[in-house]
């Protein structure tokens, strides 16, 4: 199974049956200038909510590949009604595919549309892909609900947690998120984009790794195989 980082907070899995996209900010992101929007394959796309650094390409890739927008009932059913595939689901829910399982979990942040439509509850997702577990958390602040992510699915490979500070946990929080979920692995999101969100990634990886945490960063465009991770 193999993550790829498509900037900011966007990140695409390759299973062995499906390719599942989060958060497409892509064509809006100078730091993505090199990723090509319409060479993104997709047969999934789940959003963790409806600000517009998570959901400005959504529809271009989901109209590229027929993919199915899966995420909280009031962003599904707002995609609904401009005719895309949706899955409707809520925090605390689990759909079954045949790569393994999604399920929405809480986080800490708000969620409207551009246009000020009401997007629902911001949502993280665990999910178990080929046998490996991922926790994304999505735009959050620390949250004590985190300790209960390691009961659900066991270990968890892997956390991609957002370390840019200002609209969400920074490096301090992530590592304690990291501690709260069990995982030894993080994998940075939602930095450098803008620059309230800015950091500095030699320190914060030396942060980490003072705690017994491993900080990566993954290069936009890069790919990433989970097994990597033990
Ligand atoms: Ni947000
Ligand atoms: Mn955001």
């Amino acid at each position: 199974m193999e993550i790829t980082y498509y900037g900011h907070a966007c990140f695409g899995f390759k299973t062995s049956s499906s390719t599942v996209v989060v958060d497409p900010f892509i064509s809006g992101n100078e730091l993505a200038k090199n990723i090509d929007v319409n060479g993104i394959k997709a047969e999934y796309i789940l959003l963790t909510h409806a600000h517009y650094d998570h959901i400005l390409d959504v529809e271009i890739i989901a109209k590229n590949n027929d993919a199915t927008i899966l995420a909280n009932a009031e962003i599904a059913s707002y995609y609904e009604k401009l005719g895309y595939k949706v899955i409707s689901m809520n925090i605390g829910g689990v759909k079954r595919f045949d790569f393994g399982r999604i399920k929405m979990v809480s986080a800490v942040h708000s969620s409207s549309f551009p246009d000020g439509t009401y997007g629902g509850l911001a949502c993280g997702f665990l999910m178990k892909m080929d046998g490996k577990v991922i926790y994304l958390s999505g735009d959050t602040a620390l949250t004590i609900d985190m300790k209960t992510l390691p009961y659900v699915y066991g270990y968890i490979n892997v956390a991609i947690l957002p370390i840019g500070n200002t609209y969400t946990m920074g490096i301090h929080d992530a590592i304690v998120a990291a501690k709260f979920t069990g995982t030894r692995n993080v994998i940075a999101s939602h930095y450098d984009t803008f620059p309230p969100i800015k950091v500095n990634k030699e320190k914060a990886q030396q942060m980490f790794l003072a705690e017994e945490k491993h900080l990566t960063f993954l290069s936009i465009g890069g790919t990433l195989d989970v097994n990597t991770f033990v």
